[in-house]
């Protein structure tokens, strides 16, 4: 099929709500590389929309995937499976939490998450007490609950009323974190860094500042490190940066390196509120998708992912500061790992389309920031390829 015709029939089929999909259709991806229907080669700086950390059809995933579905796709969640519980198992043994509950996407752990602080605060505290508090420019997906959390009324346009019970305060400011918690308040849900909200990264002090207020007060620290986590800003979980702990910890993406999967981690104390028949997923934690989330883990532990990813992302952090020298529309690099955003002085939007056309995927976040998202497994051979594409992008548009 010619990709004219297929990009008409995308346009005749399909609901209209990814409007602004790049006019090419990939057919195929190795590592870091993705090529479309019509031969053409691109880095993807990507990885999907920061999903697939060691890259695309990795030996280890892609051997997992073919002998768990030779095996056992599906059972439902009314008998136990092996690799479910080796999972759960892992997480558990490389986090601060004890237990795991597996959904399907980032949206939905969110959704668990939200449940489970209403019901422990319910259960532990009072009736009343059902109140989140979470940060303007946040995102947390896209179901009515993960919606209600998001801290960007662009995403609710059109769908109110939002779901009641949540309260936004500016991101890095524990002044107003406190003044917004009050004895309703059952948690407070916020991004290690702010990534589709502009990779924003707070200050150090922030997490340790929002531990002790949650201690102080009795609410519950959830941290959604849907994007952040898995080792893309340099340690396994984002956490592990500030030395502090949440209660509850939401994960997605990359878990699986692309395979569909969610997971809301917690304390022991916590989980405990999810009783028999308090919550479900039919699709959750499938022996399938349970078999390559273990395969992608395991290889982020043994070949030192992280570390690669804090390494990898100082060089093309460097390289891209070294570019703001020549183009004053870059205001500012900043961002951890292999989670980074370039401030511009205008739209994104054109740029990605440049880098694209030149053989480089990349992503905005927000308006007017260029987000890097990279396989965690890039090398400086890459970085450097995608820093030279970056460069004339700059210079074309500039012309
Ligand atoms: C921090 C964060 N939370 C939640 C989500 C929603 O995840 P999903 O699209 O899998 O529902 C995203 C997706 O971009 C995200 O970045």
């Amino acid at each position: 099929m010619d990709t004219k015709t297929l990009l008409e029939w995308s346009a005749k089929y399909h609901t209209p709500n990814y409007g602004s999909r790049a006019p090419i259709c990939l057919v195929r991806g190795d590592g870091v590389r993705v090529w479309d229907s019509d031969g053409r080669e691109y880095l993807d700086f990507g990885a999907g929309l920061a999903v697939t950390a060691l890259g695309h059809c990795h030996p280890r995933v892609t051997g997992a995937i073919r002998e768990a579905a030779a095996t056992l796709l599906h059972v439902s969640n009314l008998y136990h499976t092996a690799p479910q519980i080796h999972l759960a198992k892992l997480l558990c043994e490389h986090s601060f939490a004890d237990r795991v509950f597996f959904c399907n996407s980032g949206a939905e752990a969110n959704e668990t998450a939200i449940k489970l602080a209403r019901k422990y605060a319910k259960e532990r505290f009072a009736s009343d007490r059902w109140e989140i508090v979470a940060t303007r420019n946040s995102f947390h997906g896209r179901t009515l609950g993960a919606l209600a959390a998001t801290g960007q009324e662009r995403y609710q346009h059109g769908f109110e009323p939002m779901l009641p019970g949540f309260k936004h305060v500016p991101y890095n400011d524990l002044r107003a974190m406190e003044r917004a918690i009050d004895n309703r308040t059952c948690a407070v849900l916020v991004e290690p860094i702010q990534g589709e909200g502009g990779v924003h990264v707070p200050g150090d002090d922030y997490l340790p500042g929002l531990r002790k207020l949650c201690d102080e007060s009795g609410a519950l620290l959830i941290l959604d490190e849907i994007q952040t986590g898995v080792g893309r800003t340099g340690r396994l979980w984002c956490y592990e940066h500030a030395g502090v702990e949440p209660d509850v910890m939401t994960l997605a993406k990359a878990l699986a390196n692309g395979v569909p999967i969610g997971a809301t981690l917690a304390r022991e104390e916590v989980a405990r509120v999810l009783g028999p028949g308090s919550h479900g997923s039919t699709f959750g934690g499938t022996p399938f998708v349970a078999s390559v989330a273990i395969a992608t883990l395991t290889t982020v532990l043994d070949e030192k992912i992280p570390e690669r990813a804090a390494r990898l992302g100082r060089y093309l952090m460097d390289g891209l500061r070294a570019l703001a020298g020549t183009h004053t529309t870059i205001r500012e690099v900043r961002g951890r790992g292999l989670l980074i955003g370039v401030g511009l002085g205008r739209p994104a939007g054109p740029l990605v389309d440049a880098c694209r056309d030149a053989g480089l995927l990349v992503l905005s976040a927000g308006e007017q920031v260029l987000r890097l998202t990279p396989p965690l497994i890039v090398d400086e051979r890459d970085c450097d390829r995608a820093l030279g594409i970056i460069d004339a992008a700059f210079g074309k548009l500039a012309a």
